[in-house]
């Protein structure tokens, strides 16, 4: 199997919620390193470029809006599939259609508040950790 990185972000309902530790324990206790990490909150400008994929969609302004209200957790995580790994644990986008057990379904509200981002793909996962992260933030543990 394949070592891979992906971008995980604690969303502003979750760092509201006050479960940082207990995602982060999920993460780790499921084979995934945090190899990069920092606190931060999203300028508009910083929300509008990471999900520019999504601009023309009708929820863009509500994502943009509810991604600044406060501090997000940002995360290089390593490990063995790395990418399809973070999205088993977080669970389904919808939490309503997250399985028992996924960090949406312990944890989210809904489809926007849904508490955690990850990459789609290693090729996206590349292009978002370089977005949050330039290479010297980075400790790969391989
Ligand atoms: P995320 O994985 O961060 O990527 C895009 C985000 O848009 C998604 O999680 C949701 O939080 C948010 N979103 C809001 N409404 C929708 C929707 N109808 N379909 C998909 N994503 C949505």
């Amino acid at each position: 199997m394949a070592i891979e990185r992906t971008l995980s972000i604690i969303k502003p309902d979750g760092v509201e919620k006050n479960v940082i530790g207990k995602i982060i324990e999920r993460f780790e206790s499921n084979g995934l390193r945090p190899i990069a990490l920092r606190m931060v909150h999203l300028s508009r400008r910083e929300a509008e470029g990471f999900y520019a994929v999504h601009r023309e969609r009708g929820f863009f302004n509500d994502l943009v809006e509810f991604m600044t209200r406060g501090p997000v957790v940002l995360m290089a995580l390593e490990g063995e599939n790395a990418v399809l790994r973070n999205r088993e644990i977080m669970g389904a986008t919808d939490p309503a259609k997250a399985d028992a057990g996924t960090l949406r379904k312990d944890f989210a509200s809904n489809i926007e508040e849904n508490t955690v981002h990850g990459s789609d793909s290693v090729e996206n996962a590349g292009i978002e950790i370089n977005y949050f992260f330039g290479d010297v933030q980075v400790f790969g543990r391989g």
